[in-house]
């Protein structure tokens, strides 16, 4: 085994690792990093992100390579979807480059918490951003905060890539129309619970949104966009109420470079019966292969794999995936940061 400790025992969780860095931002501009030891933050009790769900965070994976070297995937669009959950929510949006710089220190500062290369797990940076200052009305708070902790973690779904199975809600919806499906922000996940806890409860890994104006359309998983293949075709949601995910975004540009066509366009729900494989995709879920799909509202189940094995093009996908995120082969598209100082 190469450098690394051992990733083979982490689940999708918090482990606790050496440092945090955050940033205050007072008086309209953001403050000096500072780095912390503590896993707590000093906060007011009427602080907004407490009373009024202004919080909104993000997920990046720091991947230890094949040479050893540390690589960050995307980051700058990690960054940029944070400004966009930051408009949102009325807070202010933490720079590119404060976003990054703060990501370097603590890959840095963690190093030895990111996992050895061939055990599929990485070290998972969670940026926040907080409103701190107190209010009783409903208005935005004057102060914030950015946070980044780390943690390594293995794969969202338990099975790894092998298949899960799904289940598609229709009693709860994650998102508005016109609401804050866009944004990733902590108040989508809360709205979630209770729905991923009916679909786990009834033995699926997780749950499937259906588009919340009609119904008739898929979403997305409650932490993870989904794909389908139809033939030729890699086929997935276009929807205003899901999370425009960074790895969907990236597997769209490997689905053609591998000979795929590429439809982004709402999916009526009879339409899984056509799919010849389905996926969930995103940092944490990686690229997870559905076995099944059970809708409770028509009773039928939608099956995708028989043997439990995922089908070839999902694992293609996969293939090509990690092998740029690992560094096993050239990254053509220029996604990936090597931390050439670590
Ligand atoms: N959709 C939701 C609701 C998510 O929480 C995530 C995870 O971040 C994704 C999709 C996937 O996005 P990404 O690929 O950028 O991690
Ligand atoms: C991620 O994939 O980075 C996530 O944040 C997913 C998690 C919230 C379920």
């Amino acid at each position: 085994m190469g450098k690394g400790i051992d990733g083979s025992k982490f689940r999708f969780a918090y482990y606790k690792t050496d440092y945090n860095a955050r940033c205050y931002y007072s008086n309209g501009k953001w403050g000096e990093i500072e780095i912390s030891d503590s896993e707590f933050i000093p906060i007011h009790m009427a602080a907004t992100c407490l009373q009024y769900g202004q919080e909104a965070f993000e997920g990046v994976k720091a991947y230890r390579g094949k040479d050893d070297s540390i690589r960050v995937f995307r980051l700058e669009k990690n960054a940029e979807r944070l400004q966009s959950s930051c408009r949102g929510l009325m807070m202010p949006e933490v720079p590119t480059e404060l976003f990054c710089d703060v990501a370097h220190q603590v890959v840095k500062l963690n190093e030895r918490w990111i996992p050895a290369y061939g055990s599929g797990a990485a070290l998972y940076l969670r940026p926040l951003v907080l409103g701190m200052s107190p209010q009783v009305g409903v208005h935005y708070a004057k102060e914030y905060l950015f946070v980044m902790f780390a943690t390594p973690v293995g794969p969202y779904f338990i099975n790894g890539f092998a298949t899960n199975d799904m289940m598609i809600i229709r009693d709860y919806d994650r998102a508005a129309p016109l609401g804050t499906g866009q944004f990733k922000v902590g108040a989508n996940y809360a709205g979630s619970l209770r729905a991923n806890e009916v679909a786990r409860n009834m033995g699926y890994a997780c749950e499937i949104y259906l588009d919340p104006k009609e119904k008739k359309y898929l979403d997305e998983c409650g932490g993870a966009n989904v794909f389908g293949i139809k033939g030729d075709t890699y086929v997935t949601p276009l929807s205003d109420t899901i999370l425009p995910s960074i790895t969907n975004m990236s597997l769209q540009v490997i689905a053609r470079d591998i000979g795929l066509k590429v439809e982004c366009r709402p999916i009526l729900v009879e339409e899984l019966a056509d799919f010849d494989e389905f996926c969930a995709c995103g940092t944490g879920a990686i690229v997870s292969p559905v076995g099944k799909v059970f809708d409770p509202g028509t009773g039928v189940t939608y099956q995708f794999s028989k043997d439990g094995k995922p089908g070839k093009w999902s694992k293609a996908l996969y293939d090509r995936l990690l092998a740029i995120q690992f560094g096993e082969i050239a990254d053509s598209y220029n996604w990936v940061k090597v931390y050439d100082d670590l």
